[in-house]
């Protein structure tokens, strides 16, 4: 452990301060596992009105930190926000995830924004400044944008596919309009970021979702590359912002992504090898991660071992406990709670 303790265990370890009892929380926290979330989602009544309508959305944040006192909240929002705030349609159907119109050829880029719609965003600071005044100081408070490749993957096809080919080939055929939709998702997700802080975020994280789908030299270009523009970006205007980094699926990369990217914490996802990270990712580097979901799911004794193994994994360096992706709506609570009292020792 280095320099002086605070009472916020998540903001310290991204400090580099490592804690005895690792700070938790849960990509996905707020969610259809939580009967609370359910009653409020069908209150609600469209998922894009809970996200865009600062009390509920404040409400969604801080019910799975009320009902489980995990180490931070996030934001209640989802990424496609910010395609919706450059003037695309979005929908989310119930049971298929969500809906944008496509983005086929030249033509419909002409017809994106080049700046994100300010007033579309809003609601979304007012929430954190919602959550922040109701929020225990000791708690910190996430804020988040997907990262441009996923961000991208999901307007080229319009939804989300199992492999993302619709974006790779749209890559490979018109590089040059993949890059100015890459350069217009950087810049919106830079001042997305930057007043996320400004309204009481402690810290924000970059989902990259799809990182992993693509070849190395691909990576290098469409994840890594605008993704260490969005954290120059946000440092440039908010000098040591707390940034995490999550390049899902990234694999053996994830040091190439490290080394170039300078984020203060790296997400796991959970087929990462716990060596491969000892040996390659400097420890002034935090990690964050990486309970497979599953063993969530499961419980009992597949879920102790599980968490025994990501403690002893990483608890020798500054380390937060997560999943290595989002839990899973069929998740029992009951789970959560055996995974909390395993990881905090009592
Ligand atoms: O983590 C949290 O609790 C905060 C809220 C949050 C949501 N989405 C709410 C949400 C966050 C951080 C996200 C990020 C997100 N959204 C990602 C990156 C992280 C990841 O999980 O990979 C991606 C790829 C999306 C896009 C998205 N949103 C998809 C593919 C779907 C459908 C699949 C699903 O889980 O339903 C969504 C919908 C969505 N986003 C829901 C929630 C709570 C479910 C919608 C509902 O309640 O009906």
């Amino acid at each position: 452990m280095n320099g002086r303790a605070s009472a916020n265990l998540l903001m310290d370890v991204l400090c580099g301060r490592q804690q005895a009892i690792p700070p938790v929380w849960l990509m996905r926290q707020a969610g259809r596992y939580l009967p609370e979330y359910r009653e409020l989602r069908a209150r609600a009544g469209s998922f894009l009105h809970l996200c865009l309508t600062p009390e509920l959305a404040a409400e969604a944040t801080l019910q799975p930190v009320r009902r489980f006192r995990f180490d931070a909240a996030i934001l209640f929002s989802d990424i496609l926000i910010v395609p919706y705030a450059l003037g695309r349609n979005l929908s989310f159907e119930a049971g298929e995830g969500p809906r944008l119109n496509p983005i086929v050829g030249s033509r419909a880029l002409a017809e994106l924004r080049d700046k994100s719609d300010q007033a579309v965003l809003s609601p979304v600071y007012e929430t954190i400044r919602l959550v922040r005044r109701a929020l225990d100081p000791d708690i910190a408070l996430l804020g988040f944008c997907g990262a441009p490749w996923t961000v991208a993957t999901y307007m080229i096809a319009g939804r989300g596919t199992s492999d993302q080919a619709p974006a790779r080939l749209f890559a490979y055929e018109n590089p040059q309009h993949f890059a100015q939709l890459i350069d217009i998702l950087v810049d919106a997700s830079i001042e997305y970021l930057v007043r996320q802080l400004a309204a009481g975020a402690d810290a924000v994280q970059i989902f990259d979702t799809w990182a992993g789908v693509l070849p190395p030299d691909q990576f290098t270009r469409w994840c890594i590359e605008p993704v260490h523009r969005v954290v120059e970006g946000v440092r440039r205007q908010v000098p040591g912002a707390k940034i995490i980094g999550f390049p899902r699926g990234a694999g053996t990369a994830l040091a190439t992504y490290v080394d170039r990217v300078q984020i203060d914490a790296v997400g796991l996802d959970w087929s990462i090898d716990p060596e491969f990270v000892r040996e390659r990712i400097p420890r002034r580097i935090a990690v964050q991660g990486n309970l497979d979901p599953l063993a969530l799911l499961a419980g009992g004794e597949a879920l102790d071992y599980a968490v025994d193994v990501v403690l002893s994994a990483f608890n020798d360096r500054p380390f937060v406990f997560n999943l290595g992706h989002g839990i899973l709506p069929e998740t029992p609570l009951a789970h959560v709670e055996q995974m909390l009292k395993r990881v905090r020792g009592h």
